[in-house]
This record gives C-alpha cells, structure tokens and sequence, in this order.
C-alpha cells in the first residue's frame, strides 16, 4: 500500500488529540431498529482500540442507507452506537444532531478515553456531492484524519474525499489496511490457477471487473441471476427468470471472447416465480421451462463449481448463486462458500467480496475459516478494476 497507515503515525505526539474517523457502519437494521448484523461495526474494533490505547479521542463520522440530504429517523444512527459500546466496553456518545457546530462544541469537550459518533453524514445536503463547505465543516471535528471505511471509500463525498483534504496527517485505519493487502494479492499477485465465481444479478456493475479478470483469471464460474443473463445471450429460453436485459449482449461478447475460461451452470434449479416452494425441480441449463424461473444452480452445476474451486491457487468469490435467501434454493450459494473453504484449507488464498456473498458466508458460519471476507461491496470491486480508490486518493502517501 502506498498510503500511510495509522500505524505510521507517532502516537506520542497525538495524546489528547481529536481522531476524526471515517467508519462505514452501514449496516442492516431489522424491525425495532436493532442491529441485524454487527460485522462493519467489528471489524473497526481494532482501529479504534489502537486509538484509545494511545490517549487519542476518536470521532467517528459514517453514513447508513442513502437519505438523500434530509433527516431520516429509521436511519439514524442511534442503534450502531449502543452496539459499538457493548462491544467496545468505552463510553460511546451519540449526538443525534446534524448541527456541525454543536458537533465540533461536542468534539472539543470529549473525555479521553471515550468516543463520540455524530448522525448520519448523508443526513447533510452536500455529502454525497462533496460540497467543499461542508467537507471543510466536518474537518474541523478531528486534529487528524483516518479513513477505516473501506465499503465507501468508492464514494468521492464530503466525509471521504473531501475532509481529509483539510487534515493532515490523513492516514489509513487498521481494516483499510487489511482489505487492501487482500485485495492487492488477488489484483495483481494471484497464485495459480486463479478462479473467481461471479452471481448476483448485475453484470453492469461488474463488466470492468470481468474485463480484467479475463486478462488474469484462468477459469470464472458464473451462476446467480447473472447466468441467466449469459443463457439468454446464447439465445437458450430463460422463462420467467430475470434477466438483465440491457446486458445480454455485453454477456455474449464475453463468451464469445472466452468461451473456455467462462463457465455457465449445466443445470439449474428452477421454480414457481417467487415463490420459495416444494415444486422446485431441476432442469439442464438449455432448458428452463415457460413460466419457470432459475433460482440456483443445479447439482452438476454445484459439483463442478465445488471441484474447480477446490482446486484454485486464489479463489475470489462475489454474488450468491442463486435466491439464497429462500431456503429452497440455498444450495448453491453453500457449496461455494464450503468450496471456499476447502480451498483455504488445502492452501489457496480464498477471498469473499463483501455484500450478499459477504452475508451468504457469515450465514453458513464459514466466515472465519476463509482468507478474507470483504467489508465492501462496490468498494472491493471497484479496487480490483482499478487499483485505487477516491478515498484512498485523499490520504497522504507513504
Ligand atoms: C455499501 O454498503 O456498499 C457502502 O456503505 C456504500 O453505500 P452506498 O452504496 O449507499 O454508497
């Protein structure tokens, strides 16, 4: 990494001092607003110890859903600070406020030893488009910048590009760090043979990535809603599957580019359209029936997939197989997380893109038996294509 890590930083200099911190603590609530899944809040545990530990005060700035510059309440962040301080074991204060001078009023009279998480940044007009007033008010919350929000650090808004522009230093917190040495392994120092499985719906999100992967990946599985896609630009009959339409012909000038390193499903598992039924059945992939949909693969599907995986020098898996969530067709999703598994254990470097794969993994309670599981959805996507990130741009370099 050519960013300076917080690890850098002269702590001795830096007792007292306001850390402003930019977490990503965008997390899942469930009904009630309690928490649904705790992992982002976690893994900044060690970012924020380390500041603790050395006399610092960290403010933390995030953002959760995508309130569009007005006062959500169901998105507030309240809930995350309650959880950040049963798992922290420190005082977290919570103001539920979005007056930056109150804020900065707050900041400033912080005891050591405890944390302050302001509201939700996007409920602020001018964070998503990095307004430079704003980005010059939130500043002036720390002394120092870190960023340890990996899943946003794609994002070029206020508290990720645009604060930090004011701070120095501006460094990378621990989970930073971490995400990008695992990402850079797969990026550009893959171990033989290298496999990616690919699902999930979209491949508009995802064509740069697979462009690069078809220069460095030796074989990339493709299953979920997205082989659907592939199915169709092959002109096989895809029922009532989805299908993204605008996309078919991106799919097909891939195959037809790589016909031996693209692998699509053999057979599929196919049911009632939206329905998680017993009448599911299983169908070779050229022939999904009219008024059916595919909602995972099938079990050749899954064993060729589990086999190639198994095998793999580095695996990097991103998006379900199929509609994981429904119990009936779950199958898929496991048997690539298992295969996972197995390929960490015999050796390879197996890394899980954040998101619903992220989720799928952590479901199954394989999480901590792979190499990595990423924080970041679009974030860890957009590295691999391109090798930087704006908000990685706005830190100072090593
Ligand atoms: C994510 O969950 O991917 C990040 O928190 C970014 O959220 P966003 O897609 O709403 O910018």
């Amino acid at each position: 990494m050519n960013k300076r890590s917080v690890r850098s930083l002269d702590m001795s200099g830096l007792v007292g001092q306001r850390a402003l911190v930019r977490v990503d603590y965008n997390v899942p609530l469930e009904e009630g607003g309690r928490v649904a899944d705790a992992a982002r809040i976690e893994a900044t545990l060690p970012t924020l110890r380390l500041l603790l530990g050395a006399g610092i005060r960290p403010i933390l700035l995030s953002h959760l859903g995508r309130p569009g510059g007005r006062i959500v309440p169901e998105e507030s962040l309240r809930p995350v600070a309650a959880v950040l301080q049963e798992l922290l074991g420190t005082p977290v204060h919570f103001l539920a406020s979005t007056d930056t001078d109150l804020a900065l009023e707050t900041s400033l009279g912080l005891p050591e030893g405890e944390l302050l998480l302001l509201e939700n940044t996007r409920f602020l007009p001018g964070e998503t488009t990095n307004d430079e007033a704003l980005g010059a008010r939130l500043a002036r919350m720390g002394d120092f910048y870190v960023n340890d929000a990996f899943g946003t650090t794609h994002r070029a808004h206020a508290s990720v590009v645009g604060a930090p522009a004011h701070l120095k230093p501006a460094v990378a917190g621990l989970l930073v760090e971490a995400e990008l040495d695992a990402l850079e392994r797969v990026r550009s120092a893959p171990d033989r043979p290298f496999v990616v499985a690919f699902g999930g719906a979209k491949i508009r999100d995802k064509i740069q990535l697979m462009e690069a992967f078809l220069a460095s990946a030796e074989t990339i599985l493709i299953g979920g809603a997205m082989a659907n896609t592939f199915l169709a630009g092959m002109g096989r009959p895809v029922g009532e599957s989805l299908v993204e339409y605008d996309a078919v012909e991106v799919a097909a000038d891939f195959l037809a580019r790589a016909p031996e390193r693209l692998v699509l499903p053999a057979d599929l598992v196919v049911g009632v359209p939206g329905r998680d039924s017993n009448d599911s059945r299983i169908v070779p992939a050229d022939a999904i029936p009219d008024g059916m949909a595919a909602y995972d693969i099938g079990p050749q599907a899954r064993e060729r997939f589990s086999d190639t995986i198994a095998r793999a020098g580095t695996f990097f898996w991103n998006g379900p197989m199929g509609w994981f969530e429904a119990a009936g067709y779950a199958e898929g999703t496991r048997a690539v997380a298992r295969a996972a598994v197995a390929a960490a254990e015999s050796g390879a470097f197996a890394v899980v893109g954040g998101g619903d794969s992220a989720r799928a993994i952590r479901e199954a309670g394989l999480a901590d038996r792979v190499s990595h599981v990423s924080t970041g959805g679009g974030a860890s996507l957009e590295y691999l294509a391109h090798g930087t990130l704006p908000g990685l741009e706005a830190l100072d370099d090593t």
